[in-house]
């Protein structure tokens, strides 16, 4: 691969502060978009993963005794080694995600501002001094690191999701080792080697790349030492490790799925609802949780919106991701296009109607799927029920207020929501009755450094991002002092 600074393409895991091969041999990240090989990358033992738990233990007695500013000035060296070799770390990103370069530059910048943010939020993680409850008393909290964090991220933001979760855990003194998804460990890999540079002293940060993950999660998660697990990935996943986590009572942030309802009241305005609606659900492919799932639509706008949408989602060039101009690209292997094709044949054999797209978009392209709209979609149909991770919108139509907010929330999932519409007394209302960690209004774009991202119900809990993100990084403890005469 073609890179300004070829030291960012590693193949090998990075534990207690050098790079090393797999006790296991090497597995193959391919390129999703015509299936050739891009790396070996080092397959690691259960022992490693033990290893990497215990450099980040030894590597915690040493950074959590940095004072706060000297870890700040280290995360902000690495978020400016990240925007320095921006271009390089897009372009591996693309090659082992499939999403479009420009978008994947737009995930270096995003998964770098998490790094900019608690490295200044790392200078500001305060106790507080509480008014004792007799008078010889006096009773103030800190709040210290939690220990060792273990973060197993997921293919569909192979930076970002690291950085998110990374930068919290650092800046409040925590060490951390990382399991990055077996698609996409290059992009972590190049974050390591980042690291490396900006200063991080050994085994503070750790990279076990695997292609097993069942057994680096088995270890993470049975280890005494690992105080806390972060996850981003599916319910399914979320829950298993969730149990697993029960026997050493670790701390939990986990970012499961989600089934975003994307609503359009009929005084939205058109043309604004019509590109944030292509925003939040072809954005990678429409491989995020939070991902516009069903799009509902009220009556008396229903057959203008869906003629504007279906001709937006229609001009966007489809391919690969490397070449100029195109907006979505391929998906990430081909049991993701199966699931795709699976729910798109459920909503045609159940009365929905394909304005456009609905399949494959060429016989060079395996895993490019055409962005696609259905349109009489119903809540009988899979599409309704399941989170979709493709580029397909259902679009339902809807009569009442009432009646949306029951659709919109009869779901096991709460992470995202969206509405577009301008009577400022509903929009209150519709705020409030979603039940939803995060809501949109009158935009299709909500992921940012400094809003507290994350979920509800079975979509999770736990923020990432903002002032409260330390908060997941951080436990707080009392102290009272008494005989104060
Ligand atoms: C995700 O899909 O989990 C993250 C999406 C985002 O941060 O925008």
């Amino acid at each position: 691969m073609q890179l300004n600074y070829p030291k960012l393409f590693q193949t090998q895991a990075y534990i207690n502060g050098v790079f090393v091969d797999g006790d296991s041999g090497t597995f193959e990240v391919t390129n999703p978009y015509d299936g050739s090989v891009i790396a070996e990358v080092a397959d690691c033992t259960p022992q490693q993963a033990e290893q990497a738990i215990q450099a980040a233990a030894e590597g915690f007695k040493v950074w959590s005794k940095y004072t706060a500013g000297k870890r700040s000035r280290i995360l902000r060296k690495w978020y400016e080694l990240q925007l320095e070799h921006a271009d390089d770390l897009a372009r591996l990103l693309t090659t082992e995600q499939g999403k479009p370069v420009a978008e994947a530059k737009g995930e270096i910048r995003y998964g770098a501002s998490f790094v900019e943010w608690f490295a200044e939020e790392a200078k500001r993680i305060y106790g507080d001094t509480i008014p004792g409850h007799a008078s010889d008393k006096r009773i103030v909290t800190i709040k210290q690191p939690i220990g060792v964090v273990a973060a197993i991220t997921p293919w569909n933001f192979p930076s970002a999701m690291i950085t998110r979760k990374v930068a919290p855990a650092l800046a409040s003194g925590c060490t951390v080792v990382i399991k990055p998804a077996e698609l996409t460990p290059l992009s972590a890999l190049a974050l390591a080697q980042l690291a490396q540079e900006a200063g991080f002293p050994a085994g503070v940060l750790n990279i076990v790349t695997s292609n097993n993950a069942p057994e680096i999660g088995s270890v993470m998660t049975e280890s005494k030492i690992v105080r806390k697990l972060s996850f981003t990935g599916s319910t399914k996943i979320g829950k298993l490790l969730m149990r697993q986590c029960a026997d050493t009572v670790k701390r939990l942030s986990l970012e499961l799925g989600g089934n975003a309802p994307f609503i359009v009241f009929d005084d939205a305005d058109l043309e604004e609802a019509v590109s944030g609606a292509v925003a939040a659900k072809y954005r990678n492919a429409g491989q995020t949780c939070i991902c516009a799932n069903r799009i509902f639509v009220q009556s008396g706008i229903y057959d203008a919106f869906t003629e504007k949408f279906a001709a937006a989602v229609q001009k966007q060039k489809v391919g690969n991701g490397l070449d100029e101009g195109v907006v979505v690209g391929p998906m990430v292997e081909e049991k993701a296009v199966q699931f795709v094709e699976e729910v798109v044949a459920d909503a045609k054999n159940k009365g929905g109607k394909v304005l456009t797209g609905g399949q494959r978009h060429g016989a060079s392209e395996g895993l490019v799927y055409e962005p696609t709209v259905i349109i009489d979609a119903r809540v009988e149909m899979s599409v309704f029920s399941e989170e979709i991770f493709g580029p397909i919108a259902p679009v339902f139509k809807f009569e009442t207020e009432e009646d949306v907010i029951a659709l919109a929330n009869d779901t096991n999932y709460g992470l995202a929501s969206y509405f577009y519409g301008r009577d400022y007394a509903r929009i209150w209302r519709v705020a409030e009755a979603l039940e939803y960690g995060m809501v949109g209004i009158n935009t299709g774009m909500i992921s940012t450094a400094v809003a507290p991202f994350g979920g509800i119900k079975e979509s999770g809990f736990g923020r990432e991002g903002s002032k409260y993100g330390i908060d997941d990084y951080v436990e707080i403890k009392y102290l009272c002092w008494g005989g104060v005469k």
